[in-house]
């Protein structure tokens, strides 16, 4: 039985375990990636864990996502940054060379390695043949340390590309088109692979585009083969030599199959506010549009601005319309600029901004209220936009292009207007963006810790009695959103624990924090799905600074449960869920003999007001069993 392409790379680097779906490996990291926005949490982490050199071959910092500078926050956040990428060996790519996925594929991507990113579209590198994967600032930061990470095996699904896409229907319809029949939900678990003759006719920046929207499938990742086209694209890059040709085996099984003829497609829109809630623009019709916004790591290659050109020019932006543009990094916005491509777009009537996430992160560019706005980004979540009541609709650049001078959504099969093929150039190596480490040497190295840095915070060994206080009682579905939000009004202070937790639940009880600090140590009560949505370690690392000792649930989201173990606080689930009723504000809890019942995997809480004692079910493996007895990952590591 052959092996599927994915596990192939997973083999070579496996370290411990057996390749086989759900059981638990560690594997060789090669690379990572870092932008800001996590970045500053990651080499916290790092920092605390006291490590004299890194161990993967290659690390990149890269400074994309918060780059307006309007007040001294994010600029603290670039230079502590650029101060910890010197002292531990890590690359650092200043403000305004780009986005780091399409950076990293430019730069430094290779097929056959791995690369763990602290950036949900970090698999944009499976476009290359890489195992790229997103993690959590933890695991990133632990990933440079040891050169390691742990993860469950996924299944492989294979969806098998036919055909060739049609003048007017580009790659972001293909993944589109996967989203619409796998959901949002259809990649969990799962690595997607992307094989068949259809193969061929995508370039490497098409193909991450599929990838990095992979994400959006709940996949761990997404990978295609490395080919001719592979070799091209590198050798366009200036970095030839980091070709290899890599593809599944003829025989490789699959656990499901997803078959796509890219020449029955037609040009696809994710409708408000889900990305798998597709239908073609033909269906959906010409509705009126506010805003165009082209860029973002899925969207803003050469190729697809070069399109984005053809389109606008000699055109006029409708009068009821923005178009921004944001390309994916200064390579690109380099050549566009020697090539009149940047003249077409600005004559049109474009706004060109910054080679950054920009709008796609809600950094400037929110649409007016109750707008349309056509997006070629990969997410349309409500408010992600910044404007709470705006619809956003994503599309791909040639769509997002042809709507911007119509004013209405448009099938640009139907605008009767050719569209001319756009030939690969020579981009050469350029890393004048890019600081090198000078040397590993720690002692030589000042950290630059301007006001907006604050320490990462530490648990403490778990205490044999734990008294607690409640200081919420919280319904079901809560998101990490909730506990933590994330808006261009706190973005600025993610590095800023004790600022950003004057925030924590702030949607859902603005007196939460007040109430910890008055508490001391705290207890939260949730129901079910507890800790949802995005893999933001904030919503752990903000309980964690306000004294918060244990959540009590009745069941957990998986991502936030590990992040809130990784920070010593221990997620207990109610043996029986119609205990929640019996906990109210303000009761003071204790847990007895609290290190033996952790161990022992079963934990009696006490309620002091009512008398009554509750059982709860944890299911803790030895090494979270350790991490809570240590007061977090870190501690587990240094043995503290
Ligand atoms: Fe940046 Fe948006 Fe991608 S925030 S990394 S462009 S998903």
């Amino acid at each position: 039985m052959g092996n599927t392409l994915a596990y192939k790379i997973l083999q070579n680097h496996l370290l411990d375990g057996t390749l086989s779906p759900g059981n638990e490996i560690t594997i060789k990291m090669d690379q990572t990636l870092t932008q800001d926005s996590t970045g500053t949490m990651v080499y916290l982490q790092l920092e605390a864990m006291n490590v004299d050199k890194i161990q993967t071959e290659l690390s990149v910092a890269y400074i994309d996502h918060n780059t307006l500078q309007t007040g001294f926050e994010n600029a603290d956040d670039h230079a502590f940054i650029k101060s910890v990428a010197q002292r531990h060996g890590v690359l650092f790519s200043k403000p305004g060379n780009g986005i780091c996925h399409q950076l990293h594929l430019e730069n430094y991507g290779k097929p056959g390695k791995t690369l763990l990113g602290s950036d949900s579209h970090t698999p944009t590198g499976g476009g290359l043949g890489m195992i790229a994967i997103g993690a959590g600032g933890l695991d990133v930061a632990m990933a440079m340390a040891k050169g390691t990470y742990s993860l469950t095996v996924p299944k492989v699904i294979n969806v098998e590309l036919t055909g060739k896409l049609r003048p007017w229907v580009s790659a972001k319809d293909v993944i589109l088109y996967v989203l619409q029949k796998l959901t949002v939900k259809g990649g969990v678990g799962k690595i997607v692979e992307y094989t068949g003759d259809g193969v061929k006719s995508l370039s490497v920046t098409d193909r991450a585009t599929i990838t990095n929207m992979g994400a959006e499938l709940g996949a761990t990742t997404s990978i295609f083969p490395s080919d001719e086209n592979t070799q091209n694209y590198l050798k366009d890059q200036g970095r030839p030599d980091d070709f290899i040709p890599l593809a599944a085996d003829p025989d490789a099984v699959y656990d499901e199959t997803l078959k796509v003829n890219l020449s029955e497609l037609t040009p696809l829109a994710a409708m408000p506010h889900s990305p798998d809630n597709v239908d073609t623009i033909k269906n959906i019709g010409k509705i009126k549009v506010d805003q165009v916004a082209i860029g973002s790591c899925t969207n803003a290659s050469y190729t697809d601005l070069m399109k984005v050109a053809a389109i606008l020019k000699g055109n006029k932006i409708h009068q009821d319309v923005s178009l921004v543009i944001s390309p994916g990094s200064s390579k690109i916005l380099s050549k566009l600029a020697q090539n009149g491509a940047l003249a077409d777009m600005i004559n049109a009537g474009a706004r060109i901004i910054e080679n950054a996430c920009g709008p796609c992160i809600g950094m400037g560019q929110s649409p007016k209220s109750g707008a349309v706005s056509l997006r070629t980004f990969n997410r349309n979540f409500k408010g992600r936009s910044g404007t709470l009541d705006a619809d956003v609709y994503l599309v791909s650049p040639e769509t997002a292009a042809i709507s911007a001078i119509t004013g209405v959504l448009t099938d640009g099969m139907e605008c009767g207007k050719e569209l001319p093929e756009i030939q690969s150039v020579d981009f050469s190596f350029n890393d004048n963006f890019i600081i090198y480490p000078e040397g590993t040497n720690k002692q030589n190295t000042e950290v630059e810790m301007g006001p907006n840095i604050k320490p990462f915070p530490r648990n403490t060994a778990l205490n044999d009695v734990i008294n607690a206080t409640v200081v919420l009682h919280a319904g079901n579905n809560i998101t990490t959103d909730d506990i933590m939000p994330s808006d261009s009004r706190l973005l600025p202070y993610r590095s800023n624990v004790p600022h950003l937790a004057n925030y924590c639940f702030e949607k859902i009880d603005s007196n939460f924090s007040a109430r910890c600090k008055e508490a001391g140590n705290c207890a939260i009560i949730g129901g079910e799905n507890y800790g949802q949505g995005s893999s933001r370690e904030h919503a752990a690392l903000a309980p964690l600074y306000l004294g918060v000792k244990f959540v009590l649930a009745k069941s957990f989201a998986r991502i936030h449960r590990s992040n809130l173990i990784n920070s010593g606080i221990m997620p207990l689930v109610f043996e029986n869920p119609a205990d929640y009723d019996d906990f109210a504000i303000g009761q003071k809890l204790v847990i007895e003999n609290a290190k033996q019942q952790v161990k022992e995997n079963v934990i009696v809480i006490k309620n002091i007001d009512n008398g009554k004692e509750y059982r709860t079910l944890t299911n803790f493996s030895d090494l979270e069993i350790n991490m809570i007895i240590c007061g977090g990952k870190i501690n587990s590591i240094k043995g503290e």
